[in-house]
């Protein structure tokens, strides 16, 4: 049975309890809208703890755009089905007044990286991130944490912000689930039209392919995507795009 936790006083009763002394905690944070990409976070978390703890929540501080959060998909019975099937321990399910008791006067800012790639597309969008993760790690107390190299360079950010705040937490980085036709699962995808979903395999296609980064963005647009970057780093290729009213975002190894 998945125990479904609200409220933060309850959860930390749990966790300084007798029961969970001794016991290693692996957390999964996420936002809910469940796909086979977080089910490969959660199965690997449950392989190497002791107790799992997933969360959803769906931060706002990270939304740039109100329409984005407001149409951001949200399924919390059949994510609930899913946690049970799995076996998790634990889901922690919080409210935003709780989270957020501070107004949300005090977050976390990285000043370089996360300007860039989607930081240049998405202004504040990683204040927000870092800050939910740091509360949240804060609240689960976890030794391990996992996070999908989808949204790498979330990844690499919050792996920074553990070394330079000396967090004693092991991030774990996971790699990029896809459906069978390439197209890297993602919550939004649900949005997608039956016509934007068949024209979507073409971003991973194209971001493998071996040409410039400027020829693909001109195929990419040919096919109805704006484009918002592609670019080169540390040995991947990184792209974020538009179909219609969905952003989706994509990296590979070079
Ligand atoms: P969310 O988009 O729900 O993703 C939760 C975790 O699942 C993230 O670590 C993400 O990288 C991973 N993930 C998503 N799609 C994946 C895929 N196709 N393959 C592998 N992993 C995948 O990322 C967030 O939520 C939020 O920003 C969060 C970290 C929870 C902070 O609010």
């Amino acid at each position: 049975m998945t125990k479904v936790i609200k409220k933060i006083s309850e959860w930390k009763k749990i966790r300084n309890s007798e029961e969970l002394k001794n016991k290693t905690v692996g957390f999964v944070p996420t936002m809910g809208a469940f796909h086979q990409g977080h089910a490969s976070l959660i199965e690997r978390c449950l392989i190497e703890n002791n107790i799992s703890v997933v969360s959803i929540f769906v931060n706002p501080t990270q939304f740039n755009d109100p329409n984005d959060l407001r149409n951001y998909p949200r399924t919390l019975d059949s994510d609930l089905k899913l946690l049970e099937k799995m076996n998790v321990d634990y889901l922690l399910y919080p409210e935003y007044e709780e989270i957020y008791s501070d107004n949300y006067r005090y977050k976390i800012i990285e000043t370089d990286f996360s300007k860039k790639l989607c930081g240049a597309f998405r202004p504040k969008h990683f204040e927000g991130v870092l800050t939910i993760v740091l509360k949240l790690f804060n609240i689960v107390k976890p030794h391990k944490a996992y996070f999908g190299e989808k949204d790498y360079q979330q990844l690499k950010l919050i792996e920074g912000m553990c070394k330079a705040f000396f967090m004693d937490i092991e991030i774990v980085p996971c790699p990029i689930v896809r459906d069978e036709d390439g197209l890297a699962l993602s919550s939004r995808n649900l949005l997608l039209t039956n016509e934007e979903r068949k024209i979507a395999v073409n971003f991973p296609k194209l971001l493998k392919a071996r040409m410039p980064n400027e020829l693909i963005k001109e195929e990419l647009e040919k096919l109805g995507f704006k484009v918002d970057y592609i670019e080169n780093l540390e040995g991947r290729r990184f792209g974020a795009v538009h179909i219609g009213k969905v952003r989706l975002i994509d990296n590979v190894e070079l």
